[in-house]
């Protein structure tokens, strides 16, 4: 898909990897839309996004806020599922005799965050590619959880999810010329990196890493845009990690 002029809503862009695809994407010439929960962080955007205040997980607002944007721009050609938040609870913590198991509550919150808002945005945009016979792409960011991350019950489970509906959507929305596609970040320099993760761990990590650091978030927008761009992409799920999985 040529990205000069391609209508792209990014969820959760305000912010961390999602602001970096928005500017990767605008600096390509699409015209981007930024959506997002966190007004302030909107609001502080420069002028050359279309920013929209939206809670990716309520199926309402998110099918109002996207027909408005396609009936606006008469069309959306790119979906980028980024909004999420990383969650990290063992399934067992013994050192939490009052709660020693996983929070059932913050469980399905994991997974409303990371999992139903990609099918709640996915159906909303999906449905006005269809109507507008828009030849569009869709592409999820996952996590390198996916596979199975100690400490992160339920947002692995999330991230798995994500891959297995990126490769279903990639085989049932092929024929309508619809493309799907995963990036999937391994340990990536972002604040939300550094809350979740202590800096011994994060040398841990970059020992193991063979490129011996973490990503930048630049990066991950690189192969987000490669993904949009290449018409012969689908139903990938694209590592980019440093090869820390190798
Ligand atoms: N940072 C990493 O190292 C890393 C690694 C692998 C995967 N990821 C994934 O990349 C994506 C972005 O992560 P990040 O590190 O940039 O996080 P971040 O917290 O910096 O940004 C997430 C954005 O999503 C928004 N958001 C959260 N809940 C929302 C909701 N309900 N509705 C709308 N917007 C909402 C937030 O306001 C924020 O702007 C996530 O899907 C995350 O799982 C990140």
């Amino acid at each position: 898909m040529k990205l000069d002029g391609a209508v792209s809503l990014i969820t959760g862009g305000s912010k961390g990897l999602g602001l970096a695809i928005a500017h990767r994407l605008r600096a390509e010439g699409a015209r981007v839309i930024v959506a997002d929960i966190d007004n302030v962080a909107l609001e502080a955007l420069p002028d050359v996004f279309d920013r929209r205040s939206l809670d990716v997980t309520q199926p309402d607002e998110a099918k109002s806020t996207v027909e408005a944007i396609a009936a606006m721009y008469g069309r959306i050609d790119v979906l980028v599922n980024n909004a999420g938040v990383i969650y990290s609870e063992p399934l067992v913590n013994l050192m939490n005799p009052d709660g020693m198991m996983h929070s059932y509550d913050r469980f399905r919150q994991c997974l409303r965050v990371n999992l139903d808002s990609v099918f709640i945005m996915t159906s909303a945009v999906v449905e006005q590619m269809v109507l507008r016979r828009t030849k569009g792409v869709v592409i999820n960011i996952s996590s390198i959880s996916a596979r199975g991350n100690e400490g992160q019950t339920a947002y692995s489970a999330a991230k798995a999810a994500v891959n297995a509906m990126t490769v279903t959507w990639s085989k049932e929305l092929g024929r309508l010329g619809i493309r799907c596609n995963a990036v999937a970040p391994g340990f990536v320099d972002t604040p939300s990196t550094r809350a979740a993760l202590n800096e011994t761990i994060i040398k841990h990590i970059e020992g193991l890493t063979p490129l011996r650091r973490l990503g930048r978030a630049e990066e991950i927008a690189q192969a987000v845009v490669a993904a949009i761009a290449n018409d012969f992409l689908n139903g990938t799920i694209l590592d980019v990690n440093g090869g820390v999985t190798i």
